[in-house]
């Protein structure tokens, strides 16, 4: 089966997402991008399909996984090795040579630009730093080139950066913020995060070196787009279905993440297979009792959803943590959710004081909402996904 759950959705697997491609490729034109968006969104999918198909729009891009490190010297290196000087001037003569519009675009730039492309422009100096020199050194190379560096789990990075040495990570995103904001600066930044990356830069007082950026809130799949997504996959897989099948499945999915639409997807057509098996036939249709049966086996799995517990546990101090939990099962409880004043209403065994209750409440929901656990519309707090709902009763409602 080659329908992606878990991994970032490449080449054929990737679905979707027209119009957000269309509005990052224009945003670049003038903009750097703050990307974030509730865990398995399909961050890392987006970045890799710009990735790939920058070539055609007139630049060149490199997608930089930040995970794993965790120091200013790190990163530099990793945009350093990701961005050897020969390949970027390949890529410009190839580009240069070329028809169509990422040539125009290239040309545009060499007669908007004193020194053509690759050229020098004026820039700051790095601030006074053990890796200013290797930070000066890229960035006088990489700022007059039509690069795009793509920085994935760059709130993962931070955070760590942050635990260590807070002082190290202003002057880092102080630098970039300089650094993009100089004139005539050619090459662009996308900053993704997986984890609450602007919950992140408020709590440390960082979001005003990133007000520059364009603030890209990844949605949800629209209908229409998730449809498409499931019958291409079904004809992908040579799976003849029911007509009701693919709308059966967002409706039980609910908020239409991709991630959600292809794991009951995938767990449909193994419970389709048992189920020829037992019956020993083949090449009978998907059916909307399948989807049904592989949406009780997706819950009947303790952990597939374990880590949105644990996640919790890790990020939250104590007193946050007990809230956080009873709001969950209270949300959870509810079908059609509960209002603000309803949720505060049931906190008042843990915090007596109304004042208090109600400010502990925001922030611990404007957590759940940045993570992807819950979302607030008309006044209805609810969780968005939900599969992740009926888990969460099963598993810690009251
Ligand atoms: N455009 C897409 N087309 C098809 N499937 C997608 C798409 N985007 C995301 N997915 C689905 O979502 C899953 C997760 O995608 P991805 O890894 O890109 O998300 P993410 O937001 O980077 O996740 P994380 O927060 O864990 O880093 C994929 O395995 C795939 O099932
Ligand atoms: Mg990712």
């Amino acid at each position: 089966m080659s329908i992606p759950v878990g991994s970032k959705a490449e080449g054929g697997q990737f679905h979707g997402r027209q119009r957000e491609l269309s509005d990052l490729w224009d945003l670049f034109e003038s903009n750097n991008v703050l990307l974030s968006g509730p865990r398995r969104l399909g961050k890392s999918s987006i970045l890799q399909r710009l990735a790939d198909d920058a070539p055609s729009h007139g630049w060149h891009a490199v997608l930089i996984d930040l995970q794993g490190h965790g120091t200013a010297e790190e990163m530099l290196a990793e945009i350093d090795r990701a961005l050897p000087e020969p390949a970027i001037k390949r890529w410009l003569e190839t580009a240069r040579k070329g028809a169509g519009r990422a040539a125009d675009r290239l040309r545009k730039l060499e007669l908007r630009l004193p020194g053509g492309l690759g050229g020098s422009i004026d820039l700051q100096a790095p601030p006074a730093a053990a890796w200013a020199p290797q930070a000066q050194r890229i960035q006088s190379r990489l700022a007059p080139q039509p690069v795009l560096i793509l920085f994935d789990e760059f709130s993962v990075f931070l955070e760590k950066l942050i635990s260590h040495d807070r002082a190290v990570a202003e002057l880092l995103v102080g630098w970039l913020r300089t650094w993009r904001l100089a004139s005539q600066v050619q090459c662009r930044f996308v900053f993704s995060g997986s984890v609450g990356l602007n919950t992140l830069l408020t709590r440390h007082h960082l979001i005003t070196c990133f007000n520059d950026c364009y603030d890209f809130r990844l949605q949800a799949f629209s209908r229409r787009e998730a449809i498409a997504m499931l019958e291409a996959e079904l004809r992908g897989e040579g799976w003849p279905h029911a007509p009701d099948v693919p709308g059966h499945i967002c409706d039980r999915v609910g908020w239409l993440s991709p991630f959600y639409v292809n794991l009951l997807l995938v767990e449909a057509l193994r419970a389709a297979r048992d189920r020829q098996a037992e019956a020993g036939v083949s090449g009978t249709p998907l059916t909307t009792n399948d989807v049904d049966d592989g949406y009780e086996r997706l819950l009947a799995v303790r952990s597939r959803f374990v880590h949105w517990s644990q996640r919790l546990e890790r990020d939250l101090a104590k007193d946050a943590l007990t809230v956080a939990l009873r709001v969950l099962a209270a949300v959870a409880a509810r079908t059609d959710g509960l209002t603000r004043r309803q949720l505060v209403a049931r906190l008042a065994t843990v915090e007596p004081d109304p004042d208090a209750r109600a400010r502990r409440f925001d922030e611990v929901l404007w957590h759940l909402e940045e993570d992807g656990y819950l979302t607030t519309e008309a006044d209805r707090v609810s969780f968005p996904s939900f599969l992740l709902r009926d888990y969460w009763q099963r598993n810690h409602g009251r």
